[in-house]
């Protein structure tokens, strides 16, 4: 019945007045996600990798639900081969190492584990970098908490890691 009324008023829409709060509902329940993926991020992060197998930053601070531009910079010059960086943010909760493990494991896949489970638990990653190189990823957290981020290129991520408080 409803949907009967419904192509019965959009028949109609440019006839009658009544028709404008019939217009109206179907507007709120349209999704409006696009809109909010192309605006200004509402922090840029900047975090550097080197030929010494090191981040620049091993804390980094955002607020639930803002927009993050984070960009990878590798600073080396060592080819990404035998010195590639990436940077990736897991889900809270995740067993870093066990993650890890599963990613040196991935070199076809740029060092990203395509299990469904270890892919879940990233929020965001961005590509393997050699010197020079960089690369950027957009992402949000919904909740607060401590969350961990790595990068996942063999044997890196026992010294290549760190923390992303969000508050
Ligand atoms: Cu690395």
């Amino acid at each position: 019945m409803k949907t009967l009324n419904f192509h019965l008023l959009a028949a109609s829409i440019c006839l009658s007045p009544l028709t404008i709060s019939a217009d109206d509902n179907a507007e709120k329940t349209a999704p409006k996600k696009e809109a909010a993926e192309v605006k200004k991020p509402d922090q840029e992060i900047v975090i550097e990798g080197n030929d010494q197998m090191q981040f620049n930053k091993k804390e980094l601070e955002i607020k639930v639900g803002e927009t993050i531009k984070l960009t990878l910079k590798h600073s080396g010059k060592l080819p990404k081969e035998v010195m590639g960086h990436n940077f990736v943010l897991l889900a809270k909760g995740t067993n870093l190492v066990g993650w890890a493990t599963q990613a040196m494991t991935a070199r076809e896949n740029d060092f990203i584990p395509t299990a469904p489970e270890a892919k879940e638990a990233i929020l965001a990653h961005t590509k393997v970098l050699g010197g020079g190189e960089s690369d950027s990823v957009t992402f949000s957290v919904k909740e607060a908490g401590e969350y961990e981020f790595l990068c996942s290129f063999p044997g890196h991520f026992g010294v290549m890691k760190g923390k992303v408080i969000v508050k």
